[in-house]
């Protein structure tokens, strides 16, 4: 026989299972794409921004998890993704945070998308789950634009990437008193 799902009843539809499966892909990718780039980090002597995206990778881990429960609890199979692709070298410290930026901006419209489907059905107990999410992700992007604009500000000439790597060391702190990210955990 083959294996199958306990709860067969449920109100969580096939669509919004698969939906919410796909958003686990792409915080599972995020944790992983962050993961890799803390450890090219580490190995190019940028100590605090590598700090910050091995914490970033951890919370992607749990922004991952979440789902997993969500779908298991109301019925579905929350499944492992295939996490491939992932890039291993960067140009520069600045790609690095071009690059989170770029991904944070397509995770919103990945959320954006999930809402917009529940309040369509009427999936209102999905929708409140996914509300986390939607906060989230504007903080998320702040924090990586924040990252992006130390480039600008400071310069990367002389001492500018050493200052500019002692800065994204604070931004945990910036999320903290902002409440921009989930950094501070
Ligand atoms: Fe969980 Fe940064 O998206």
């Amino acid at each position: 026989m083959e294996n199958q799902i306990i709860t067969p009843k449920r109100s969580l539809t096939e669509k919004t299972e698969e939906l919410l499966n796909e958003q686990i892909g792409m915080e599972g990718k995020s944790s992983a794409y962050y993961l890799s780039m803390a450890s090219w980090c580490d190995t190019m002597g940028y100590v605090n921004a590598s700090n910050f995206l091995y914490k970033h990778a951890e919370e992607e881990r749990q922004h991952m998890l979440k789902i997993f429960a969500y779908i298991n609890d109301a019925g579905g199979h929350a499944l492992q993704p295939e996490v491939t692709g992932i890039k291993h070298r960067f140009e520069s410290l600045r790609e690095v945070f071009e690059a989170i930026l770029g991904h944070e901006i397509e995770v919103t419209k990945s959320i954006n998308k999930l809402v917009d489907h529940c309040f369509t059905i009427k999936d209102f107990t999905t929708f409140n789950f996914l509300q986390w999410y939607v906060t989230e992700q504007r903080e998320e992007e702040t924090l990586a634009r924040r990252a992006v604009e130390l480039f600008d500000i400071i310069g990367e000439q002389g001492i500018g990437l050493w200052t500019i790597d002692q800065e994204i060391g604070k931004l945990h702190q910036y999320a903290v008193e902002t409440g921009a990210g989930d950094g501070a955990q």
